[in-house]
């Protein structure tokens, strides 16, 4: 099961995990039985995540589009998570075997490559709530919640907070500088591209939304673009708990993105520190704030975010 060419299938699919800034924060070595996946530190973002939490739910992220990979390739996946206490870099080890595969991720493989994160407008058709729940259950079955924040005072504290967030984060010059070494040319292969733009312009329009201006998070824009608001929380805050809110997240956004929805990010009330638990307390989340989501059908044709190409990952 683990020959040279089914890792490296397997690691292209992976790749297309979404991930902090574009940064793709991980590291494949091949193992006798399998794969173990790395944390590539020497990609952190030590002003916007000094903890590396969105490092490693990016690395979560890769994980399970990895499995979600194998189970459409009828492998099975054993995943042992932080095999080497020694090592805090290795995150995980997958052992790909022959036997059953994850009959529940499989479906889930043919939206690696549709799934992008779709900062700009949706359409005003809702997202039933059937899907909803379905997508609440794919958290739900990697270890985390999905909490839908629901009516229009919700809603609107909910951007509020974002809004405050996204003020607070671009005072920081520091932030700004960290966010501006991460705005890259599409040849580099990640960061974050946005062809056409301005880079004053991009920094902004990544940070949230675009209008179509380019426009900062304004508390009732964000209210009124965003067709469903959810966050993904954890029981806890430690590193375990980031790979598994990064596997939910996955699982989250591939369910979407099977039934045509899209998502992008408002997650400065979860970075700036002092604002996390009042999200929290307004999402009914008994536990650690991870990420905060818009969701909905785009209106529009997403472009493709680029990737390192494979033979850069995979450890030899
Ligand atoms: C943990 C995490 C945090 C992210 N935070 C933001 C964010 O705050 N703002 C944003 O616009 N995109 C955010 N993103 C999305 C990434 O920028 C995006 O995944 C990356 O640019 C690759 O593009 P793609 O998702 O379209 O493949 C985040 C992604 C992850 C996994």
């Amino acid at each position: 099961m683990s020959d040279r060419a089914t890792l490296e299938h397997l690691v292209a699919r992976a790749v297309r995990a979404p991930s902090s800034h574009n940064t793709q924060p991980w590291l494949f070595r091949p193992r006798a039985a399998g794969v173990a996946l790395l944390a590539d530190r020497r990609r952190a973002l030590p002003v916007n995540d000094p903890e590396d939490r969105e490092l490693t739910i990016s690395c979560g992220c890769a994980l399970l589009t990895l499995r979600a990979a194998a189970a459409e390739a009828g492998i099975a996946t054993r995943v042992t998570p932080f095999p080497e206490p020694e090592d805090e870099d290795v995150l995980a080890d997958v052992a790909l075997e022959d036997g059953s595969a994850q009959a529940a991720l499989a479906p889930l493989a043919a939206a690696i490559e549709a799934r992008h994160t779709h900062r700009k407008r949706f359409e005003d058709t809702p997202v039933a709530k059937a899907t909803l729940r379905a997508l609440a259950d794919a958290a739900e079955a990697e270890g985390a919640r999905l909490d839908m924040l629901e009516g229009e005072t919700t809603r609107g504290e909910a951007a509020t907070l974002v809004a405050e967030g996204d003020r607070a984060q671009w005072d920081d010059p520091r932030w700004r500088r960290e966010l501006a070494a991460w705005m890259h040319p599409r040849r580099r292969g990640d960061g974050l591209t946005l062809p056409g733009l301005a880079v004053p312009v991009a920094q902004l329009v990544v940070r949230s939304f675009d209008m179509g201006g380019g426009v900062a998070a304004r508390d009732r824009e964000i209210a009124a673009h965003s067709p469903v608001m959810a966050l993904i929380s954890t029981p806890d805050d430690g590193v375990g708990d980031w790979l598994a809110a990064g596997q939910a997240l996955q699982r989250v956004l591939l369910a979407a993105a099977v039934e045509g929805v899209q998502a992008s990010y408002l997650n400065q009330p979860i970075q700036v520190a002092a604002l996390r638990p009042r999200l929290g307390r307004l999402a009914g989340a008994p536990g650690a704030p991870q990420i905060l989501l818009r969701l909905g059908y785009p209106a529009e044709a997403p472009s493709p975010a680029p990737r390192r190409p494979v033979s850069e990952v995979i450890e030899d």
